[in-house]
């Protein structure tokens, strides 16, 4: 099991969490896009433009299956995965902490990224919406991710952690 699982919408900063939090704890950080792009071998935009979402949710979903296993890893989340029921069963159990970014900071952070194919979207916003409720029902610990930096964030989580364990 990882020791952290970071969840949160897109723009939330999870990866540069997550980076910093296990240079401090000598662990792994492993970002399920990351993966799941090893695996497709192609980028998320290759794998929406040519399969469709629904076969990235099917490779995302088992992805993160095989990584909630990693032991002595600090794992972020693509923002959309806890949109599959079997992904919110896995996570029971985990130490889940949620980056809670507003809907306009996270647009502010990502807009023109071309590599998040779901920014164009025009329903995003009732995406966001949608996603709130699994974010904060799942979540052990939550951060204010528009007011506090990446890095206040990691050290936060690094007390959290050490305050709860023998880390
Ligand atoms: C998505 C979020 C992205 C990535 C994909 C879809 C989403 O991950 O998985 O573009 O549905 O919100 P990040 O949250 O790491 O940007």
């Amino acid at each position: 099991m990882p020791i952290v699982v970071l969840v949160g919408f897109m723009g939330s900063g999870k990866s540069s969490v997550g980076r910093k939090l296990a240079r401090s704890l000598g662990a792994t950080f492993i970002d399920s896009d990351v993966k799941v792009e090893e695996r497709l071998g192609m980028t998320i935009a290759a794998a929406f433009r040519q399969f469709g979402e629904m076969y990235f949710r099917k490779i995302e979903a088992e992805t993160i299956e095989h990584l909630l296993t990693t032991e002595n890893a600090v794992v972020a989340l693509g923002g959309g995965s806890l949109e599959d029921e079997g992904t919110l069963e896995l996570l029971r159990g985990q130490f889940v902490a949620y980056l809670d970014v507003s809907y306009g900071v996270s647009m502010a952070r990502i807009k023109g990224d071309p590599n998040r194919p779901l920014v164009q979207s025009e329903e995003l916003e009732s995406r966001y919406l949608r996603r709130l409720g699994s974010y904060s029902k799942w979540a052990k610990v939550t951060f204010d991710a528009d007011r506090l930096t990446t890095e206040q964030i990691a050290t936060a989580l690094l007390g959290q952690l050490r305050e709860g364990s023998d880390l």
